[in-house]
């Protein structure tokens, strides 16, 4: 893994808030509600992770905060700035690397600066990327000649060339061997500590969530959740409105980051716990603190814990 290089010229790390979020899709049977109700601040430099049950919206909510999809009602905002389509402070990598074939490490990397970066500037920012990922070596080889893990980095470094605000990750390692993924975890960090950047991590893996977030997200389905009570409806504000903005006004909604002892499922809404991870990183990937954590975790994801023989 490659040491940390010294911090490039970044802009800071962004904060986002969400308030009363909601996304519904029009589909054959009528619309349907993939994101209820959620409310959050994910303070600048955090790491957040998000976990729950697959369709219940993590890539949904992604999106929303990168601005590659619009609410239906709620609002989102980057730094009291409503987020906008096409916002170049925002940077998403997903599972797949989706880097082109034709194209060389570095020119994928390249591809990723911002608008009207050229020449020299271009070539030194690429290099300093490749360096903060550990592919100097690699930069001419193309996608097809490295490994997944490589391919994954050069996908991260693509991410970072124009030093988003927030780093947006859709499963980023979930295609990865299990000893390239834990690598990648440290790499993450080194990342993270060199270009302090707010991250929204979407994660299967537990144990991935609690090694690297400040806090995790856990959502619920609300297709497979029981019928809840009507409530009243958010307000919907449109992109691009102004007056809009007052929405995400402290006055409208308390503070949804929790105490640190609220540990319990939370009745409606998307949203079915938020919990701080205790101690700072890196951190004991066995510790014990996490236990309580860990298995209200995979609770939530419907892992129930298997009976072991060992008392019986
Ligand atoms: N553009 C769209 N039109 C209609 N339905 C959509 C659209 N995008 C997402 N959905 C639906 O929203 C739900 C949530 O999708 P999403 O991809 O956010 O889930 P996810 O939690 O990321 O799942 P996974 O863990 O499998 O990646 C799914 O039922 C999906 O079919
Ligand atoms: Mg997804």
């Amino acid at each position: 893994m490659p040491e940390p290089v010294a911090p490039a010229a970044t802009a800071p790390a962004g904060r986002v808030r969400l308030r009363g979020v909601e996304r519904t899709f029009p589909t054959t049977d009528g619309a349907r509600t993939v994101l209820r109700d959620v409310s959050l601040d994910v303070e600048a430099g955090e790491i957040i992770a998000v976990v729950g049950p697959s369709g219940c919206g993590k890539s949904t909510l992604l999106r929303l905060i990168g601005g590659l999809d619009a609410p239906t009602a709620g609002a989102i905002a980057l730094d009291d700035e409503e987020v906008r389509a096409h916002d170049d402070t925002t940077a998403i990598a997903f599972q797949e690397p989706r880097l082109l074939p034709w194209r060389t490490i570095a020119q994928n990397v390249a591809i990723g600066l911002p608008r009207g970066t050229r020449g020299r500037a271009a070539k030194e920012r690429v290099a300093e990327l490749l360096e903060l990922v550990g592919l100097s070596h690699a930069a001419e080889q193309r996608p097809r000649e490295v490994s997944g893990g490589m391919a994954q980095r050069a996908s991260l470094a693509r991410a970072l060339a124009r030093s988003p605000r927030v780093l947006l990750l859709d499963e980023p390692f979930g295609a990865l061997d299990a000893l390239t993924r834990l690598k990648m975890h440290d790499l993450l960090l080194d990342i993270h500590r060199a270009q302090p950047t707010t991250v929204v991590l979407v994660t299967h893996d537990v144990e991935e969530a609690l090694y690297l977030a400040d806090h995790v997200l856990l959502l619920r389905n609300l297709h497979a959740a029981q019928a809840e009570p009507e409530r009243p409806r958010a307000r919907v504000v449109a992109l691009g409105s102004t007056s809009g903005m007052g929405a995400l006004g402290p006055a409208r909604t308390p503070d949804p980051v929790p105490a640190a002892a609220d540990l319990e499922p939370r009745r409606s809404g998307s949203i079915a716990r938020l919990v701080p991870v205790p101690g700072s990183r890196p951190r004991d990937r066995g510790a014990r603190s996490f236990t309580d954590l860990r298995s209200a975790l995979l609770d939530g994801l419907g892992v129930h814990k298997l009976t072991t023989q060992e008392n019986a």
